[in-house]
């Protein structure tokens, strides 16, 4: 713990109120990620631990400048980067969007060529996941099953973020930077991948638009996700099987990860029924017969 101390009445309003967390300015450029109380201590530490370990391998630009407590909330104290999100980087200039796909494959290459022992293993990460609330819906033979298929998928140490998409990425005049370390964890790159085209393509879009609007940003994002899938392909020389292939063995961990960590209510139907149905494909032991 460092030995700034900080009071919530001195912070004033924050910047963002975040899903995990508010955001408030601080001096010195920087800003404090003040994580809501119902965020675990664990879960915010290891948000530090990542994001440190991502800036030391420079898969991001935001540094980390220690932690606080403040009104018995934990927060992290990082460099400020002044911009817009991606995803808001077209209210400008809606030619923006052609460049987003490049931007996209540019920084998941940049963070899966970075290599880590530090941070946790994905698989084990997302096994321990089955033994959370959401994943109570499957009998607990399907749990194993599927714990077993997660720990025997490849290991691997590249960096991964595994929640990557346009409203993580912060752009500035000049540059483009990953933001939002919460999920990283160390593993295939196949894993962050298959959250990837999960994001783009089957994630629920902002609740309580119209059909119109939801038609329209559905066109969008997949226009997005066709062109960075070739130039990932192309920066990492993976040909389409490998890539489609790799999404394929990561799909399962995927649903499950977004499913036990995110419980979005118009996706939990969904997502018990796929992987209901990939795990009845599963290869069963002799003995679970
Ligand atoms: N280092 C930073 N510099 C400037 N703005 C930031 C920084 N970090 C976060 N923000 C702002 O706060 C927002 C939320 O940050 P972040 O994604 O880390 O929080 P979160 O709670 O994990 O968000 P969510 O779950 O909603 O994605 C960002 O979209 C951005 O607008
Ligand atoms: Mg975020």
């Amino acid at each position: 713990m460092s030995e700034q101390r900080i009071t919530l009445s001195e912070l004033g309003e924050p910047l963002v109120n975040a899903r995990s967390a508010e955001i408030y300015p601080l001096p010195a450029h920087k800003i404090l990620k003040l994580f809501h109380p119902v965020v675990s201590s664990e879960t915010a530490r290891w948000e530090r631990v990542n994001a440190e370990e991502a800036h030391a391998k420079g898969a991001t630009r935001i540094s980390c400048h220690g932690e606080v407590e403040v009104g018995g909330r934990y927060g992290i104290i990082m460099s400020r980067l002044d911009g817009t999100t991606l995803t808001k980087s077209t209210d400008s200039n809606p030619l923006n969007l052609f460049r987003i796909p490049l931007t996209l494959a540019r920084l998941h290459a940049n963070i899966h060529t970075s290599h880590t022992e530090k941070l946790q293993d994905v698989r084990q990460v997302i096994a321990n996941y089955l033994d959370r609330p959401p994943m109570s819906f499957l009998p607990v033979s399907d749990r194993e099953l599927a714990r077993r298929y997660i720990l025997g998928l490849p290991a691997g140490n590249s960096l991964l973020h595994m929640d990557f998409h346009t409203d993580n990425i912060l752009v500035s005049k000049h540059d483009a930077t990953v933001i939002d370390w919460a999920t990283a964890a160390r593993g295939e790159a196949g894993a962050d991948l298959a959250m990837t085209y999960f994001l783009f393509n089957e994630a629920e879009l902002f609740p309580g638009i119209s059909k119109l609007q939801e038609m329209l940003y559905n066109a969008f994002r997949k226009f997005i996700y066709r062109g960075y899938e070739r130039h990932y392909k192309a920066i990492r020389g993976m040909s389409t099987e490998e890539f489609h292939a790799t999404i394929q063995r990561w799909y399962l961990p995927a649903l499950i990860c977004r499913l036990a960590a995110w419980e979005a209510p118009t996706e939990v139907e969904r997502l018990r029924r796929k992987i209901k149905d990939i795990i009845s494909k599963l290869p069963r032991s002799e003995g679970a017969r």
